[in-house]
């Protein structure tokens, strides 16, 4: 068997965080600044797989982005060969770590989340049909709790047996994501606080170890948890909480446009208490992989998984309160545009579900393009990351084209280049069409200073003229 001198880590699933995170594994360096890991990244061999491993191993981040560190370490990861990426599965048989940084869905079934395992369970599988007795396997996938005890930890078991191992010595850990796609997406891997857990000490040490090497823990030190349950639970409380305050604030976003007040300007105000910084801002509504998601994990896995028959109130009805806010945008709009979108030229610029990131998952803008297009809009569509919308299938302009033809304009997204974007010197003499901010891009100073231009901006969160 070929020897490795650097310990091999597998990281399975190439998508949003695994190519990250691979990238931040690989740069890893020891007090001699040598490489502490040798790292093959594994994808499926589907069309999406493979054109995420070629473009990893030509040296290019597979995403749009706006941090210049990632192509920066992938490109000195493959010079060093400390990475490289592959659909090959008989990886796993030499390597002392692998970390699962695949996708796992919840579905709803009548409006009610059911829990979708067959992908995740089939991925845990192939690791346990190849790894060796040795091996540490670490969840960073977002999963339903429960998931590593009553799903991981049985498919390895019965993996092991079958292939005449031990069963005793398998080595589970679990250690969520908190990366951040964005103008930090590198940073958020390695200059960030981590939560882990093991199903036993040896698995929980041998994680903390991984991470120590991986991240900066003198500074942002690593918290352990006393099961994969609680870690688990702490992912998809975090996130849930996150959800419900955005939700919160989406009631008193139509409040203050109706009595119209500023409601930017009522937060800041609440903000000076220390008790209530992170009171959340108006916008239109959450995107994304994740929000959107977690907060019905819980309430489906504590049925399915963990037998206790337990209700989540808030958290469904933060995503259902949700899921209406981009609805709000549109209605904002066809006020502004006198009541109707028949015939009417509308641009959005931003389909991302986030600024600086070129993810469309879940985004508000493909509910609100969906919409005014079933009302007779014509829509065009810009995003300075984004080519092509792949939910929606169409291509997308990355040049902000002339303003001169709309009627209306809706910001979804605070992407860097539209808090630069001078709008008056953007709509030069045409500034018919009526602009709608639907995350605060421009404050109070800016909006002022358009409106004085003759620019129609108005803001979400924010009564009209305010
Ligand atoms: N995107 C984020 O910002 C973010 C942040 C924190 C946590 N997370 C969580 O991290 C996980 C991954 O998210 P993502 O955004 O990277 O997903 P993604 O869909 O972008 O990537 C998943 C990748 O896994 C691959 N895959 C699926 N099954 C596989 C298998 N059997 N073998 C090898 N590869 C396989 C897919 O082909 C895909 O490339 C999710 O649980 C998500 O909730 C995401």
């Amino acid at each position: 068997m070929k020897k490795y001198n650097k310990q091999k880590v597998c990281i399975q699933g190439l998508g949003f965080v695994g190519s990250a995170m691979a990238i931040a594994v690989s740069n890893a360096l020891d007090h001699q600044e040598k490489n502490y890991f040798e790292v093959v990244g594994i994808d499926l061999k589907s069309p999406i797989g493979i054109n995420r491993i070629n473009a990893l191993n030509s040296g290019m981040f597979p995403f749009g982005n706006t941090d210049p560190k990632l192509n920066k370490f992938l490109k000195k990861a493959i010079k060093n060969k400390s990475f490289r990426a592959s659909a090959d599965n008989s990886e796993f048989k030499n390597a002392q770590i692998v970390v699962v940084d695949i996708h796992l869905d919840m579905p709803f079934k009548n409006d009610e989340p059911k829990l979708e395992l067959d992908g995740f369970k089939k991925a845990i599988n192939t690791i346990g049909n190849f790894i060796n007795e040795k091996c540490l396997v670490i969840i960073e996938t977002t999963v339903p709790p429960g998931t590593c005890s009553e799903i991981v930890l049985p498919i390895l078991r019965e993996c092991f047996i079958k292939r005449g191992l031990d069963p005793k010595k398998i080595k589970l850990a679990h250690s969520y994501e908190r990366v951040m796609p964005g103008e930090k997406y590198y940073d958020s891997i390695i200059n960030f606080w981590r939560v882990y857990s093991g199903i036993n000490e040896e698995s929980a040490l041998a994680c903390e170890k991984f991470l120590s090497k991986v991240i900066n823990t003198k500074k942002y030190p690593l918290t352990k948890l006393s099961s994969t349950l609680a870690s688990e639970t702490s992912k998809l409380l975090e996130n849930t909480y996150r959800t419900v305050n955005i939700a919160f604030i989406a009631e008193w976003t139509r409040y203050a446009e109706k009595v119209g007040i500023d409601l930017f300007e009522v937060i800041q105000a609440i903000q000076i208490r220390p008790t209530h910084k992170n009171i959340r801002y108006p916008g239109i509504g959450i995107g994304g992989y994740c929000l959107t998601k977690d907060p019905a994990f819980t309430p489906a896995a504590s049925k399915e998984l963990l037998k206790e028959n337990l209700d989540f109130p808030f958290s469904k009805l933060a995503l259902r309160e949700l899921s209406k806010m981009p609805l709000h945008a549109v209605n904002r709009m066809r006020e502004l545009l006198g009541g109707s979108f028949n015939n009417k030229n509308i641009l959005i610029c931003g389909v991302s579900y986030r600024e600086n990131v070129a993810d469309t998952r879940y985004s508000p803008a493909e509910l609100i393009f969906k919409e005014i297009k079933k009302e007779g809009g014509n829509i065009d569509c810009h995003d300075p990351l984004v080519n092509y919308w792949d939910e929606v299938k169409i291509r997308i302009k990355n040049t902000l084209p002339r303003p001169n033809t709309y009627d209306g304009i809706i910001f979804t997204v605070p992407h860097k280049q539209y808090k630069e974007l001078d709008l008056s010197k953007w709509l030069s003499k045409h500034r018919n069409a009526v602009i709608l901010d639907g995350f605060m891009i421009w404050d109070k100073k800016k909006r002022n200073e358009f409106r004085n231009n003759g620019v129609k901006l108005q803001s979400v969160g924010v009564g009209n003229g305010l």
